[in-house]
């Protein structure tokens, strides 16, 4: 496999390729591009002793195009992040245009490839990309994932530490998207017990944190950007499952913001539940082909509480989704 990391020097990019090149033994080459210091990404990297070969690219010489020609994956942390007082939409008009440059890139070199869209705001960033390759007919729902993890690392972060278990026992479903109310955690569905023995105040405070999350880690870079470590750590989480799960064709779940593309199972009672939204972060199956069934029905399973943030969660997701789709489409 050929993995491509678009904004590898950046401080996920940098943390995301340093844990790839270590970890995945299924990437045989690691193809790092920016438009800035890959060069020296890459020859850092490339000393590290172990089998993933290290290729690095800038835009010039046609950068991109080798960057992206014969990738399997192509994983996309470029952009700015934010500083503290900002939204994620704050960053739109800056990163949209980014990532529709990019997302031209992967429909003419590499349009079969598993795509990862990490910059924000993911809510909108992922139907730019989206329509962008549908402009180039080459759209493939089944293979473009918004990456969404890091809600679901923290969800069960947090309520280890508030019940002293570990993390690995919880699989908290996080749902919805990935900014503020659209941030859905589902603990009623992924940790029961431990979830049904906080007060209502704890609770409360609990998934304000999960959906806030982001704020506290901005505040406490001061100025100097968002999650990078912890993000880095999410995303890999996401390439390695995703990759074992094309590799292997085992059945492998993860949760992602994905299009609602009706020729994949689940997706129709999807939309029907969530007012026909095109875009969201919900439980999948993968194959070879990547996402194969979308588990539409945990919204039965849901507490009154969670249904609640959902119907939040819907109404402030439709301009976001809308706010993608047509700054590609108006163009
Ligand atoms: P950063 O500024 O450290 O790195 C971004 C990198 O992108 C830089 O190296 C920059 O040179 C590069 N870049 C800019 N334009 C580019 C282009 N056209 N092509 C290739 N590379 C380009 O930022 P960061 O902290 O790594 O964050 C990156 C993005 O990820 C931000 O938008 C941030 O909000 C987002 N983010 C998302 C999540 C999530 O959960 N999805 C979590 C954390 C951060
Ligand atoms: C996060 O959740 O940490 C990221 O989306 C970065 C941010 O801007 O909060």
């Amino acid at each position: 496999m050929k993995a491509t990391v678009l904004g590898a020097a950046g401080g996920i990019g940098q943390s995301l390729s340093l844990l790839l090149k270590i970890n995945c033994h299924l990437i045989s080459e690691l193809s790092l591009y920016d438009v800035v210091n890959s060069h020296g990404v890459g020859a850092d990297l490339s000393h590290i002793s172990t089998n993933t070969s290290i290729s690095s690219y800038l835009p010039e010489n046609d950068g991109l195009q080798k960057a992206l020609c014969g990738a399997d994956f192509v994983i996309i942390p470029a952009g700015i992040p934010r500083k503290p007082g900002m939204t994620r939409d704050d960053l739109f008009s800056f990163n949209a245009k980014i990532i529709a440059s990019l997302a031209e890139g992967v429909a003419r070199y590499c349009p079969g490839a598993f795509v990862l869209v990490i910059s924000n705001p993911v809510n909108s960033t992922v139907p730019v990309f989206a329509e962008t390759l549908k402009k180039f007919g080459v759209f493939n729902a089944r293979k473009l994932f918004g990456v969404t993890t890091l809600d679901i690392v923290r969800a069960k972060t947090f309520i280890a530490d508030l019940t002293n278990k570990k993390p690995q026992s919880f699989r908290v479903p996080v749902i919805g998207g990935h900014s503020g109310a659209t941030i859905v955690p589902l603990f009623s569905v992924g940790a029961p017990e431990a979830y049904s023995s906080l007060s209502y105040e704890t609770k409360s405070a609990l998934i304000h944190r999960v959906q806030y999350g982001g704020d506290e880690v901005v505040e406490a870079k001061d100025g100097k950007g968002s999650a990078t470590l912890s993000m880095a750590y999410a995303a890999y989480a996401l390439v390695n499952q995703i990759l074992t799960a094309v590799t292997s064709g085992l059945d492998n779940e993860v949760v992602s913001y994905i299009y609602l593309d009706d020729s994949i199972k689940g997706a129709s009672e999807l939309k029907s539940k969530i007012n026909g939204l095109d875009y969201f972060a919900i439980p999948v199956k993968l194959g070879k082909e990547g996402i194969e069934i979308i588990d539409s029905q945990i919204l039965d399973r849901i507490d009154q509480a969670e249904g609640d943030m959902l119907e939040e969660a819907i109404e402030k997701l439709q301009g976001d989704i809308s706010k993608g789709v047509s700054f590609i489409r108006g163009q």
